[in-house]
């Protein structure tokens, strides 16, 4: 009897702390995993806010010396993977606790496949390329949205050709993501709500992923559930730990889900515009996302539309034209929009990014096949 693999779906995450204050609890784990020095990888703003400094003071109450390294930028460059890298061997660290957003998060993953494989980072581009395992990392997301702590993406600038890339593995999942909401305080608006749409979309694309599955599905209709009023609430009330939480947890819910989900033409169009423009991912995703989705829920089942719509409190009319709707009205309540991106594009640029995203590791699970024509309908819907 013939073999069905294609049937097969399998589901990998890390060990999670979930809840108020849980990133006191890295040097108990740092200690257990019996590392001595580390890397802590954050950037500049995250220093400001104070979150590190108490995290160093709890490694070294553990007996852990720790080489801070917080050269990173949005949009972490393959040179800035090199810089912390390089640092990381020459101090002899051992592990990384990595403080931060999807930036320092995929910085340090970054760090830790050069630590174990050597060479440079953009070698390990694409899907299933990195052989050896990170050494010990610990996260502690310090946005609700990246999901780069229990993911196994990792997404670097490649600042020469102007485009990021994609990489993709099970040897990219951290050991333990420690998702504390008191964190997110911080945030400001502007911050807070690009990376709670990023969290939006990546249920959104798990969900219609054609490598979605039951349990990707039941994460990524959970966190569908909780976006649409606890983000609106983060913005109203920055402060309120109630909601906060809720978008700690869509975040994981929406990072698990698309990292066994994996994503769709929303992101590979977001990599391909924002390694252009070097602008916001979340921004980026927000644009793009109506006009994607205008195109892929004309071809998802109806039923599975009416349960996405169930779980974002969508009502009404034809779902697949009133769903896109939607997310263009949700992400301008929030304040995003495209401010003048489009004036620094040619149209020859516009099929560029829409060629780049065409071969973009995220569009192999995106619902049907768009051509390059088609991409390029969908940045201009987004843009214009
Ligand atoms: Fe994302």
């Amino acid at each position: 009897m013939p073999h069905r693999f294609e049937e097969i779906r399998k589901f990998v995450a890390p060990e999670v702390l979930f809840g108020a204050d849980s990133r006191m609890l890295c040097g108990t784990y740092a200690e257990r995993f019996g590392l001595r020095r580390v890397m802590v990888v954050t950037d500049p703003g995250v220093i400001e806010a104070g979150w590190v400094a108490p995290i160093v003071e709890d490694l070294s109450e553990h007996g852990i010396e720790t080489i801070v390294f917080s050269d990173i930028s949005a949009n972490p460059r393959s040179a800035q993977v090199a810089a912390g890298a390089l640092i990381y061997g020459a101090k002899a660290c051992a592990g990384i606790v990595a403080v931060g957003g999807g930036s320092p998060i995929d910085c340090a993953k970054g760090i830790g496949i050069i630590a174990s494989n050597g060479g440079a980072i953009l070698e390990y581009a694409g899907v299933d390329r990195v052989s050896a395992p990170m050494p010990p990392i610990i996260c502690i997301p310090t946005t609700a949205g990246t999901g780069a702590d229990v993911s196994q993406f990792a997404i670097i600038l490649d600042e020469a050709n102007h485009t990021k890339a994609g990489l993709i593995s099970k040897s990219l999942i951290p050991d333990l993501a420690l998702v504390d909401p008191v964190v997110l305080t911080t945030m400001d608006s502007a911050l807070t709500a690009a990376t709670g749409v990023d969290a939006l979309v990546h249920a959104v694309e798990a969900y219609v992923s054609n490598a979605s599955w039951e349990l990707t599905d039941g994460c990524a209709l959970a966190a569908m559930r909780d976006i649409p009023s606890a983000l609106p609430q983060c913005l109203a009330s920055p402060e309120d730990m109630t909601s906060r939480r809720a978008m700690a947890l869509a975040s994981l819910n929406a990072g698990l889900a698309f990292s066994n989900a994996s994503l769709g033409a929303v992101h590979a169009l977001a990599h391909a515009l924002g390694g252009r423009l070097d602008s916001p991912h979340g921004e980026c995703n927000a644009l793009l996302l109506g006009p994607v989705m205008r195109m892929n829920l004309s071809v998802m089942p109806t039923e599975r539309v009416q349960r996405m719509a169930d779980a974002l409190g969508v009502e009404g009319g034809d779902l697949a034209k009133r769903l896109p709707a939607w997310f263009d009205e949700f992400h301008a309540s929030l304040g995003i929009d495209a401010k003048d991106w489009k004036l620094a594009l040619s149209e020859a640029e516009f099929e560029n990014i829409a060629r780049a995203a065409s071969v973009d590791a995220c569009m192999a699970t995106n619902p049907w096949k768009p051509e390059v024509g088609d991409l390029v309908e969908m940045l201009h819907d987004a843009l214009d």
